[in-house]
């Protein structure tokens, strides 16, 4: 589901590395297009048309550009490209969004960050993605005492902060046993109710250090040491900007792909960027993301770990090689354009 703005174009680049590593890999796959967003807007009047839905429902997996863009913000907002997104993560119950972000050694001169603050950094956040502030109820814009009032409700019931904070523990046994919750609990009873719940789950693993953080403090701390963290697990809008503050440490928001998973294995990978329409049309967005996305498709949905680590070591060598899309250029550096890039780790697959 290539989607709006430089969807299609990152798309493209990333099922010519799916497709290269799945005959290296002797994979079958059958690939359908799907039409979301914007563009499902254009052509079928709908974000997430019922063919997208039922195209979904077949698949095992769903590779996804971006949606949105400036042409739509008219749109009434059940209409809106962002819709289409929601939606699809709504309807396929794709509650685990697990975000890594790794910084390449190669990339360590091209964040923006001092290279010793973010050398080495792999961090991995756990964002809810199919509750909190972004579904709940009541919401919406109404008149009130002579004026116009904009509403949202953030709700978390107990079951959806149990099985979220289940998926940061298991991700943190995997790797470093540390698990940062992230919440507002000084001021937001939801919070309250999130670190409880966290702190019940946690008596399972006990094996896991489990530490509770404040959202602001947690902003702040990503920037000034990011390595103290291993896994953050965190609601659904914390999670989505604490992500593109933790994308900047690797060096782009081009670089970060992800996994939203439901509790049956299917899973949606997109980048955590947008749509980029300052630069869509123009060649030159950052495919890496995506084509890292293809990597988590590979092992999360396909179990074939050893193809995720085929298309990862490509990226690596590719960046070895001194190519650079815009957004990561520097000096002495190669630059290409998303296509250039895209060939360079097909080609590199073969490495
Ligand atoms: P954005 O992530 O699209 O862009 C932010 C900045 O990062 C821009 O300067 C853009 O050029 C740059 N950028 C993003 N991806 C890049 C890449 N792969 N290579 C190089 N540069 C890249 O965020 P925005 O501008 O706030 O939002 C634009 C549109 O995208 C909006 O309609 C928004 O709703 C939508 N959006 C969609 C998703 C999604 O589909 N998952 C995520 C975020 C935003
Ligand atoms: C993301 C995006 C989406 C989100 C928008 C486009 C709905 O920002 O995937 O991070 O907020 O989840
Ligand atoms: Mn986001």
């Amino acid at each position: 589901m290539p989607g709006d703005g430089i969807g299609p174009e990152i798309v493209a680049e990333a099922l010519k590395v799916l497709e290269r590593v799945g005959e290296i890999g002797g994979l079958d796959l059958e690939i359908e297009q799907g039409l979301i967003g914007g563009a499902a807007h254009d052509a079928a009047g709908h974000p997430y048309p019922e063919a997208t839905r039922e195209a979904a429902r077949r698949a095992d997996a769903i590779l996804l550009g971006a949606v949105g863009g400036p042409q739509y913000e008219s749109l009434e907002r059940d209409l809106r490209p962002e819709r289409g997104l929601l939606g699809i993560r709504s309807d396929l119950g794709l509650f685990a969004n697990l975000r890594p972000a790794i910084l390449y050694p190669q990339l360590a001169s091209a964040s923006t960050l001092k290279p010793e603050v973010v050398s080495g950094l792999d961090i991995l956040i756990v964002r809810e993605l199919t509750g909190g502030i972004y579904f709940g109820q009541p919401r919406g814009i109404e008149e009130r005492n002579g004026e116009r009032v904009g509403f949202n409700t953030l709700v978390y019931s107990e079951s959806e902060i149990e099985r979220i904070a289940r998926v940061g523990f298991e991700a943190a046994m995997k790797r470093g046993k540390r698990l940062c919750s992230v919440d507002k609990a000084n001021v937001l009873e939801v919070s309250e109710l999130w670190r409880e719940v966290v702190e019940r789950v946690g008596k399972e693993f006990p094996e896991v250090e489990l530490s509770h953080m404040y959202v602001d403090n947690a902003a702040m701390q990503l920037v000034r040491d990011p390595k103290q963290f291993d896994v953050m697990v965190t609601g659904n809008m914390f999670g989505d900007i604490l992500s593109d503050a933790a994308a900047m440490l690797t060096g782009s928001i081009g670089m970060l792909p992800s996994a939203s998973l439901n509790s049956e294995g299917v899973g949606l990978y997109e980048p955590i960027h947008g749509s980029a329409p300052d630069i869509a049309g123009q060649g030159k967005a950052n495919p890496m993301a995506t084509v890292l996305s293809v990597a988590m498709l590979l092992r999360h949905s396909l179990n074939r770990n050893d193809l995720a680590e085929r298309i990862e070591a490509a990226v690596g060598r590719v960046l070895d090689q001194a190519l650079r899309t815009p957004d990561i250029f520097g000096e002495g550096m190669k630059l290409v354009g998303t296509q250039g890039m895209g060939d360079a780790l097909v080609a590199a697959l073969d490495d």
